[in-house]
C-alpha cells in the first residue's frame, strides 16, 4: 500500500462535503435556475438522448427552483443507489473519485450571476445537477460511473490520470451517443450549454467519431472553447464493456503513441456525417 492515495474503502482525512442550505436560496438565485432550466429544457428536445431527458424528469428537477438535493437523492437512490454530495466547487481529484467509487457525486451548492449565463469557468449546481444528475439514474450509466471512480484511484497510483481525465471529458462531460434517429446528446458540458447543445449536432465545423476508448484517450481537449471533436458510442453497454478491462497495459500502450490534438482526424477513424 502506497499510504498517500485513498482507496475506494479508506476515509480521507476532509471529504469536502458541506450543507446545500436549500433554505438559504433567494429568489433572484431561483430565478437564474428557471431561466436556465426552461432554455436548456427547450433545446435539448429533440437532442438529448432518451435516458437523459427520462433521467431529468425522474430527479424531480423543474423550472421552479433550485431543486432540493436531500430529496433528489432519495429518487436516485431508488434507482440507482447514488447520493448527491453538496460540495462548494471542484474538490481534490482522489477526493472527487473516492466520493464516485461510494456512489455519491459532488453537487455544488452555489448558482452563477445572472451575467453568466452562457459560460461559467467552474462548475455550479446547473451544470453539476441538470448536467450530471439524469444520467445517474440509468443503471448502467451510473455503474459507468461509479467504475470510473474505482479507476481513478488506480490511475493516480500509476501516474496516468491524464489519460483517464480525457475519458471523462470525452464521454461524461461532451459524450455523443447514436441512436435509432440518429446522433444525440448525452454529455452533461453539453446538455449545460445554450451554444454547445446546438453546435455539437448542427455546426459543420467539429469531427464527430465513433467511439474507441484508446484514440479518446489519446486525444487532448480544450477546457475554454467549443470542442473540435466529439466522440459517438453506440449505447451505454458499449461504453461500459469497453472499459472494464483493466487499463494498466492500456496506459502502458499509450505511452508509445504521441498525444493527438483536438483536431487530429486519423485513416482508422470513422466519421460520422
Ligand atoms: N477498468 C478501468 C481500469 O482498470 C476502470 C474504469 C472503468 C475506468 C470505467 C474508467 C471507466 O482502470
Ligand atoms: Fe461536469
Amino acid at each position: 500500500m502506497d499510504g498517500t492515495i485513498l482507496t475506494p474503502d479508506s476515509r480521507p482525512a476532509e471529504d469536502f462535503v458541506i450543507g446545500q442550505w436549500w433554505e438559504r436560496y433567494g429568489a433572484a438565485e431561483h430565478a437564474i435556475w428557471r431561466a436556465l432550466f426552461e432554455r436548456q429544457s427547450a433545446l435539448l428536445r429533440g437532442r438529448a438522448c432518451m435516458e437523459f431527458l427520462d433521467g431529468l424528469a425522474a430527479t424531480g428537477a423543474a423550472a421552479d427552483g433550485i431543486p432540493d438535493f436531500e430529496r433528489a437523492s432519495d429518487l436516485l437512490d431508488k434507482a440507482t443507489g447514488w447520493r448527491i454530495a453538496a460540495v462548494a466547487g471542484l474538490v481534490p481529484d482522489d477526493v472527487f473519485f473516492w466520493h464516485l467509487a461510494n456512489r455519491r457525486f459532488p453537487v455544488t451548492n452555489w448558482i452563477r450571476a445572472p451575467e453568466q449565463m452562457d459560460y461559467l469557468e467552474e462548475p455550479d449546481v446547473f451544470h453539476d445537477f441538470f448536467g450530471h444528475v439524469p444520467m445517474l439514474m440509468n443503471p448502467v450509466f451510473a455503474d459507468y460511473m461509479r467504475a470510473y471512480g474505482q479507476g481513478g484511484l488506480k490511475a493516480l497510483r500509476q501516474g496516468a490520470l491524464p489519460y483517464l481525465a480525457r475519458l471523462y471529458w470525452y464521454t461524461v462531460e461532451f459524450g455523443l451517443i447514436r441512436g435509432g434517429d440518429g446522433l444525440r446528446i448525452y454529455g452533461s458540458g453539453i446538455a449545460s450549454s445554450r451554444a454547445e447543445s446546438v453546435y455539437c449536432l448542427e455546426s459543420p465545423e467539429p469531427n464527430r467519431i465513433a467511439f474507441d476508448l484508446l484514440r479518446v484517450m489519446q486525444t487532448d481537449y480544450r477546457i475554454d472553447d467549443l470542442q473540435a471533436v466529439y466522440f459517438a458510442i453506440d449505447d451505454f453497454q458499449q461504453l461500459f464493456d469497453a472499459t472494464r478491462p483493466d487499463f494498466t497495459p492500456y496506459y502502458v500502450a499509450l505511452r508509445e503513441r504521441p498525444d493527438l490534438a483536438p483536431e487530429a482526424v486519423l485513416p482508422s477513424d470513422i466519421l460520422i456525417p
